[in-house]
C-alpha cells in the first residue's frame, strides 16, 4: 500500500498559506544586489535597538526552557493593558493563537466560522484542517463590514466570527461602537475575534478598538501581535486578551513552549521603548501621506488606511505592475489569494524606500502605457 494513502484527507485537501517573496529569492532570480521589500507589513525602522540589546543579554539562557505561560510577559502586558493577567494568553505569532481559538470552541464536523471576503486567509485555512465548516461573507463595495449579511449567516452553529480590524488588506477600520454593537446581537455561544494587528497604526486606538470595554463584554476576543509595530515578526510573539473563563482552556492545550526566551524578553524590552513606538508611528503616517499622494498622482485609485499599508488599484494590469517593479528589485503584494487580481497592496516604508517605490512605479507605467 502507497503510505500517502493513509494522510488525512483534509491534509491533502490543504491548499498552504501564500507568503509574501522573499529578498534572497528576488536577488538571486533577477540577479540584483539591492531589494527592497515592501509585500508583508513590516517595520520600516525594523528593530528597536533597545530590544537588540535586550535579546543579545539573554542569548545565553537559551539552554533553558521557558516558564510555561510566560508568567512575567502575561503580567507586563496585563499591567500595560490596565486589565488582569487571567485575559491575557502569550503565542507564538497571532497566527498561534487564531489557530488555539479555532480548537479550542469548534467542534469538528458539527460547527462554522464566519469571516468577511477578502480577509486574512489562516482564518480559514485552520478552521478547514480542524473540519469546520468556513462561511464566508463578501466585504461591502467600499470594504466596509458587512454585519447585517454577517448576522444572517449566523446560527446557533456558529462558534467563532473573525473581524480583522483595521483590515487586511483594504485598511479600513470599523469603529469601535459599530463592533461593538455587533458583538451584542451574536447568539451566546459565538465568540467574536478582533484581530488587531494593524491597530497601533490607526489614528485613534481608542476610535475602532473595543478594548477599553473589554471588562464589559463576554463574547470578545483582541487579538494583538509584536510583528508589526514592535518590528519582532521573525522572533515570533503575539497575544490575546480573551475573557477569563477560555483562558485557561487556550493554556491547557497550547505547546507549554511555544513562546521561546528570546521573544519573551524582547516582548518585555519593547514594552518599555516608547520611543520606537512612538518614532514607528512618525515614520508610518508620514509614509502613508506620500505614498498615497504620490500614488494618486500617477493615476492609482487609493483607498484611505488606518494601517502601514496601502491598497491600490493601478491603471495598468495588477500583475504586469507587480511583475515589473519585482524586476527592479520592488516587491509588494499581489492580491489574487485575496480574490482582488485588479489591486496590489504595498506595505509603508521608510522615506528611501518609499521614494524608491514610487520613482519605479513611475518608471513602470511610462514604459507600460500609463501616465
Ligand atoms: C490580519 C493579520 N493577523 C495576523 C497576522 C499574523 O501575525 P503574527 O506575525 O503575529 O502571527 C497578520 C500578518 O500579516 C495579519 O495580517
Amino acid at each position: 500500500m502507497n503510505p500517502s494513502t493513509t494522510v488525512r484527507q483534509e491534509v491533502k485537501d490543504f491548499k498552504p498559506y501564500t507568503p509574501g517573496l522573499t529578498i534572497e529569492e528576488i536577488k538571486q532570480k533577477y540577479n540584483l544586489s539591492n531589494v527592497i521589500k515592501l509585500a508583508s507589513n513590516e517595520n520600516p525602522l525594523g528593530m528597536s535597538p533597545i530590544v537588540k540589546e535586550e535579546i543579545q543579554k539573554n542569548i545565553p539562557y537559551c539552554f533553558r526552557y521557558p516558564a510555561v505561560g510566560n508568567p512575567e510577559l502575561t503580567s507586563a502586558l496585563a499591567s500595560h493593558h490596565g486589565i488582569s493577567s487571567c485575559n491575557i494568553v502569550t503565542s507564538n505569532g497571532s497566527d498561534e493563537l487564531i489557530d488555539l481559538l479555532i480548537r479550542v470552541k469548534g467542534t469538528p464536523f458539527q460547527n462554522n466560522i464566519v469571516v468577511c471576503d477578502p480577509s486574512f486567509s489562516i482564518y480559514r485555512m485552520q478552521a478547514r484542517i480542524n473540519s469546520l465548516e468556513v462561511r464566508k461573507v463578501p466585504l461591502n463595495e467600499d470594504f466596509s463590514f458587512p454585519f447585517a449579511k454577517m448576522l444572517q449567516e449566523i446560527d446557533q452553529q456558529t462558534s467563532l466570527v473573525f473581524l480583522t480590524n483595521p483590515d487586511n488588506p483594504s485598511g479600513y477600520a470599523a469603529s469601535r461602537d459599530s463592533i461593538l454593537e455587533f458583538a451584542d446581537k451574536l447568539p451566546s455561544n459565538c465568540l467574536l475575534i478582533i484581530d488587531e494587528a494593524y491597530i497601533d497604526f490607526s489614528e485613534q486606538e481608542e476610535d475602532f478598538s473595543p478594548l477599553a470595554k473589554f471588562s464589559q463584554t463576554q463574547n470578545i476576543a483582541i487579538l494583538r501581535t509584536f510583528s508589526k509595530m514592535f518590528g519582532l515578526a521573525g522572533l515570533r510573539l503575539g497575544y490575546g486578551i480573551v475573557p477569563d473563563w477560555l483562558s485557561d482552556y487556550i493554556l491547557r492545550i497550547k505547546l507549554p513552549f511555544s513562546v521561546n526566551i528570546l521573544a519573551e524578553q524582547a516582548g518585555l524590552a519593547s514594552l518599555k521603548d516608547r520611543e520606537f513606538y512612538r518614532s514607528t508611528r512618525e515614520t508610518v503616517i508620514e509614509g502613508k501621506k506620500y505614498l498615497a499622494s504620490g500614488l494618486e498622482e500617477l493615476g492609482c485609485e487609493v483607498l484611505p488606511s488606518q494601517s502601514n499599508f496601502i491598497l491600490f488599484r493601478p491603471p495598468i494590469d495588477a500583475r504586469k505592475t507587480f511583475e515589473q517593479l519585482l524586476s527592479r528589485g520592488i516587491i509588494i503584494r499581489p492580491l489574487e489569494s485575496y480574490n482582488l487580481p485588479q489591486h496590489l497592496r504595498v506595505s509603508i516604508g521608510n522615506a528611501n524606500e518609499n521614494n524608491t517605490f514610487i520613482k519605479n512605479l513611475e518608471q513602470v507605467f511610462r514604459e507600460h502605457g500609463s501616465s
